[in-house]
């Protein structure tokens, strides 16, 4: 697929997650066969880019490109100074943020909220193009495909932004209103996609390989954005791909495998924040981690509340390396007495 003047790998997207798709998670994303990956958003908000969290955002050292920076606002000239400001740091691709339904961002009328007023959205979008073309970046829009039921206006966004100079478009098929509640539908994704001629990425609910070949199927969308499902799990962009590929669905990852992909993780991860915050902010992941795993009964809650005692960088990584190789001695005793069992039948 073709963005801009970038050729990406394939078409398997890492969706941007504020809390979650940091540098060092997307790094391992990628390195685990996702094709591109959006930053957490930014704020565009001048007196907060220099925060710890936003500089630490802005930070794309070792990311294998593009490097794809997601901005969030509700001023199109704010909005532009930060397509500049993170241009000048080495973004290559600008995502405008219309997608996320937190209040935070909605109260502040950016994200999804943005959809209920299109004129402002188009706006922000014909700003944020004119910010982004003297540098030849390509500028990218994430939407919802409305702000509630009665007002899925996505399409009309959809070709609006295409207009005013949007190089592809993700959505995510739930209204503003839905939050994270029901199902997501992917036919307003098909929709749009039969009425634009720019890339269209399909987003919400994919966790298996099988839902990501139906979704490509259904819609036509030219790729892929999994989120929720690769928390714990960025190997499924290597399930994914190996599915698409050849219609055979991998075994899970081997236990040593996954080991060094957690130590590589929590060293990248500290590297980033430092040991105190680090430690603590890498407990989600490893959390995630212990829950995506096959696993003995009860062991990813042990794991997890052991994880939540330690405090250095050097104690959770020992947890993690002795809980990784008791789990693989489980499993291979069990597989051992199964085979056992299998040729004594
Ligand atoms: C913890 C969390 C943080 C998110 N942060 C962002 C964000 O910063 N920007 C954005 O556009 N969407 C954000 N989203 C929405 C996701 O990008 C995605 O659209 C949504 O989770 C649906 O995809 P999924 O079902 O594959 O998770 C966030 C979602 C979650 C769960």
């Amino acid at each position: 697929m073709q963005l801009g003047p970038y050729t990406l790998p394939n078409a398997l997207f890492v969706a941007p997650m504020a809390g979650v798709t940091d540098r060092p998670f997307r790094k391992l994303c990628k390195r685990l066969g996702a094709g591109y990956a959006v930053s957490e958003m930014v704020t565009s908000r001048p007196d907060l880019q220099d925060s710890l969290k936003t500089s630490r955002r802005a930070d794309h050292a070792g990311e294998p490109g593009p490097i794809a920076v997601q901005i969030a606002g509700t001023d199109a000239a704010m909005m532009a100074d930060a397509a500049r400001y993170n241009i000048e740091r080495g973004a290559q691709i600008i995502d405008i943020n219309m997608g996320c339904p937190a209040k935070k961002v909605c109260n502040q009328w950016a994200g999804s909220a943005l959809m209920q007023d299109e004129t402002l959205a188009i706006g922000i979008v014909e700003a944020v193009v004119a910010a982004a073309a003297p540098h030849g970046v390509p500028v990218t829009l994430k939407m919802r495909t409305g702000w509630c039921a009665e007002v899925r206006n996505a399409p009309a966004i959809a070709l609006a932004a295409e207009a005013a100079g949007v190089q592809m478009l993700t959505v995510h098929g739930r209204t503003r209103e839905q939050g994270y509640q029901g199902l997501a539908e992917h036919e307003t994704v098909a929709h749009i996609k039969s009425r634009v001629k720019i890339p269209v990425v399909a987003n919400g609910d994919i966790s298996s390989p099988q839902q990501a070949r139906d979704v490509l199927q259904r819609t036509g969308a030219d790729a892929i954005m999994i989120g929720r499902a690769a928390q714990g799990r960025p190997w499924i962009f290597r399930e994914i791909g190996h599915f698409l590929a050849t219609g055979e669905v991998l075994p899970p990852p081997d236990l040593a495998e996954v080991k060094a992909w957690l130590l590589d993780h929590l060293e990248d991860h500290y590297n980033l924040y430092g040991e105190y915050t680090g430690v603590r902010s890498a407990r989600k992941h490893l959390g995630w981690y212990a829950l995506a795993l096959p696993l003995p009964l009860g062991a990813a809650a042990v794991f997890r509340s052991r994880i939540n005692t330690l405090t250095t960088a050097p104690a959770q990584l020992d947890c993690v390396r002795e809980s990784l190789d008791a789990w693989a001695s489980a499993l291979e005793e069990k597989s051992t007495r199964e085979d056992h069992w299998k040729l004594a039948a």
